[in-house]
């Protein structure tokens, strides 16, 4: 068996390191979608088309296991693949939301694509997770993946600007990472926001792999040795 690992691009390359360095072993094919960045700009339904023919690219490979490496294919489409596709096993990345509320931060920035921000799911996790005396900030930052992905620094600097500017009276002291492509720019999030923890979920998905690789009989792995394939589509 194979482990699919999907984003719309670079950004789950952060996920398939972290899953790597817990779950090493494994036979893992990462697909990039560059093709379609940015996917947190586009609509359920084009989603749920781009999705679902990723997911028939790894049945071919026989890939039993998927991680959805994308905060917006998670919070957007993964309840309906898991329909759609019953007999594969699908984890998401979501916002750190429920580890930034666990560890007692007072004023949370939530960052993501537009999708993920007007998500029925963010907002789940914010009302199940916040607690009393805690303030969250969900922000949509438009074009930010995007900037990232096609490498436009002066971009990315803009859009920090501006949410320092909205945000930077508000004693934020945790940032969470909800897009995967943010911690490529981790250190320009944290000189806007020098008193905040940058938080990201990568960590969480790999635990979660390795919980679903139990239940699946597969871990510990029967090989030391890790294989990776990596498919990029281009625009
Ligand atoms: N990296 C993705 C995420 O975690 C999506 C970025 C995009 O294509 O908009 O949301």
């Amino acid at each position: 068996m194979n482990i699919g690992v999907f984003d719309s691009g670079i950004g789950g390359l952060t996920v398939l390191e972290e899953v790597i360095r817990l779950l090493p072993g494994y036979d893992y094919i990462f697909y990039g979608d560059s093709a379609n960045n940015p996917y947190g700009e586009k609509s359920d339904e084009r989603l749920m088309e781009i999705t679902s023919d990723i997911v028939e690219w790894f049945r071919q490979r026989d890939c039993r296991l998927i991680i959805i490496a994308c905060n917006t294919a998670t919070t957007r489409c993964r309840k309906e693949l898991m329909k759609k596709y019953p007999e594969l096993v699908f984890i998401g990345t979501v916002p750190a939301v429920k580890l930034a509320c666990d560890k007692g931060y007072k004023n949370i920035l939530i960052m993501s694509t537009p999708a993920t921000n007007e998500s029925e799911r963010l907002n789940e996790l914010i009302t199940q997770n916040r607690r009393e005396g805690q303030n969250l900030y969900p922000v949509a930052c438009y074009g930010l993946a995007d900037a990232i992905e096609n490498d436009v620094p002066q971009a990315v600097e803009i859009i920090l600007d501006s949410l320092k500017e909205q945000y930077g009276e508000k004693n934020i002291d945790c940032v969470v990472l909800g897009c995967t492509h943010y911690p490529f720019i981790r250190e320009d999030i944290e000189k806007r926001f020098p008193n905040a923890a940058v938080i990201d979920g990568s960590n969480g998905v790999a635990r979660e792999t390795r919980r679903q690789l139990k239940l699946l009989d597969c871990y510990p792995p029967e090989s030391e040795e890790t294989s990776l394939e990596v498919h990029f589509t281009k625009k």
